[in-house]
C-alpha cells in the first residue's frame, strides 16, 4: 500500500500526519518559546492515527493480513482503538478492541461508532505489560492464538511500525515545523513509541535536543500514558529509552488544573495528557530556547470526565467548544 495510490473514501488515510503546531502564549516570552504540537488534527483525532496506519501498513505489505478476511484485535486504552477502528475499516477489515472500562465513554461509544466490536476489562486505565494484572493484552492475545488464520494484533508494544511511524513522520515535521530550532522535546508516554520515534530522529539532526518524558502518577486519571512504577515499560520503549534526558511526573490534580488554565490562557480545549505535557513545559525550567509537546489529542471526549473533575460543567463544556480556537471538527468519527 502506498500513500500517493489510497483513492477514494481511502483518501482520508492521506490527511495522516502534517498536523499544525501552535504558539503557547501563556508560556512564551522573548528568550524562550513554546509550541504544541496539536495530533487531534489527524483523521481519527490523536497521534495514534500514524501508529495505526503504519501498523497495517506494513502488515499489508507483509502478508500478515488480507482485506475481507483478517480481523484485527488490539489491546488500548483509547485512541489506538479509534484509530484502528476507523482506518481498518476503510481499508476492509473487521476490528476488535479491547478496552479498560475505565476509559471515557465518550471513547468507547466512538469505537463502536466506527464498527468495532470492543471487549472490556477492569484493567487499570493503561494496560499493563509484562508480569501481572493486564487483562486486555491477555485475552486479545487469546483469542488471536486460536485463530491464528484470522485473527491478527499488531502489538503497538513491540512494533516497529509504531516507531517508524514518528521516526519518518513526526520527527521530521518538528524538525521543519521550527527550522531546525527546537531545543527540548516533550511528549507522554504509552508503547513509547511517539517519544522514542520522535526523539531518534531529533537527536540525529541535534544530539543536544533535550527529550523529555512526560509520565503520570500512580493511580492516574490520565487516558493514553503509562506510569512506570505501576507498569513495566513496553519492549519498544526499552529498546530506545536512552532517548530519553529527564522523566517528570505530573499529579492529576496538576493536569487537570491545566486543562481549565489553557483554555483560559491560550483558548484551547485539551486533553488530560496534553495538560499534563503542558505542565512539564512549564515545570521544566526552561530560559531560552524553543520547546515543542505533544498534544496528543484535543478534550472533545473528556465531556463526562471533565464535568465529574469539575473542571468544566456540561453547559460550560459545550460553550467551551464553542469558544475554543484550533479545534478540529473534521475528525471522521
Ligand atoms: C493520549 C495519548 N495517547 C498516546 C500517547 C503516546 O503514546 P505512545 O507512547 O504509545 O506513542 C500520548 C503521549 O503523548 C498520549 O497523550
Amino acid at each position: 500500500m502506498t500513500i500517493e495510490a489510497l483513492e477514494g473514501s481511502e483518501s482520508i488515510l492521506k490527511k495522516i500526519g502534517n498536523t499544525p503546531m501552535v504558539k503557547l502564549d501563556s508560556l512564551s516570552n522573548n528568550d524562550a518559546e513554546f509550541y504544541a504540537k496539536l495530533e487531534s488534527f489527524n483523521p481519527f483525532g490523536s497521534v495514534k492515527d500514524r501508529a495505526a496506519f503504519w501498523m497495517v501498513k506494513l502488515a499489508e505489505e507483509n502478508g500478515l493480513i488480507k482485506r475481507g478476511h483478517s480481523v484485527i484485535i488490539e489491546p488500548t486504552s483509547g485512541n489506538t482503538g479509534i484509530a484502528l477502528a476507523g482506518i481498518a475499516k476503510l481499508l476492509g477489515y473487521k476490528v476488535e478492541i479491547v478496552i479498560p472500562e475505565k476509559a471515557s465513554d465518550e471513547t468507547k461509544k466512538i469505537i463502536e461508532s466506527l464498527g468495532a466490536t470492543l471487549y472490556q476489562t477492569s484493567d487499570d486505565l493503561c494496560p499493563k505489560v509484562g508480569a501481572g494484572t493486564d487483562q486486555s493484552i491477555a485475552l486479545a492475545k487469546s483469542i488471536a492464538s486460536a485463530r491464528p488464520d484470522k485473527y491478527y494484533s499488531p502489538n503497538q508494544y513491540s512494533n516497529e511500525a509504531n516507531f517508524m511511524g514518528h521516526y519518518k513522520g513526526t520527527g521530521p515535521e518538528i524538525w521543519q515545523q521550527t527550522n531546525g530550532k527546537v531545543t527540548h522535546f516533550f511528549s507522554g508516554v504509552g508503547t513509547g513509541g511517539t517519544i522514542t520515534g520522535i526523539g531518534a530522529f531529533l537527536k540525529e539532526k541535534n544530539p543536544d535536543i533535550k527529550i523529555i518524558a512526560v509520565q503520570p502518577q500512580q493511580n492516574h486519571l490520565i487516558q493514553g500514558l503509562r506510569n512506570f512504577e505501576e507498569s513495566a515499560k513496553p519492549d519498544l520503549f526499552l529498546k530506545r529509552e536512552q532517548v530519553v534526558d529527564d522523566w517528570l511526573t505530573i499529579t492529576n490534580d496538576e493536569a487537570f488544573a491545566a486543562v481549565k488554565e489553557i483554555f483560559i490562557k491560550d483558548s484551547l480545549l485539551v486533553s488530560p495528557s496534553s495538560a499534563a505535557v503542558y505542565v512539564a513545559m512549564k515545570k521544566y525550567g526552561i530560559q531560552k530556547g524553543c520547546a515543542v509537546g505533544i498534544f496528543a489529542d484535543d478534550g472533545k471526549k473528556f465531556k463526562s470526565l471533565y464535568s465529574q473533575q469539575k473542571i468544566f460543567t456540561e453547559e460550560e463544556f459545550d460553550r467551551a467548544i464553542g469558544e475554543a480556537k484550533h479545534l478540529s471538527h473534521d475528525s471522521f468519527y
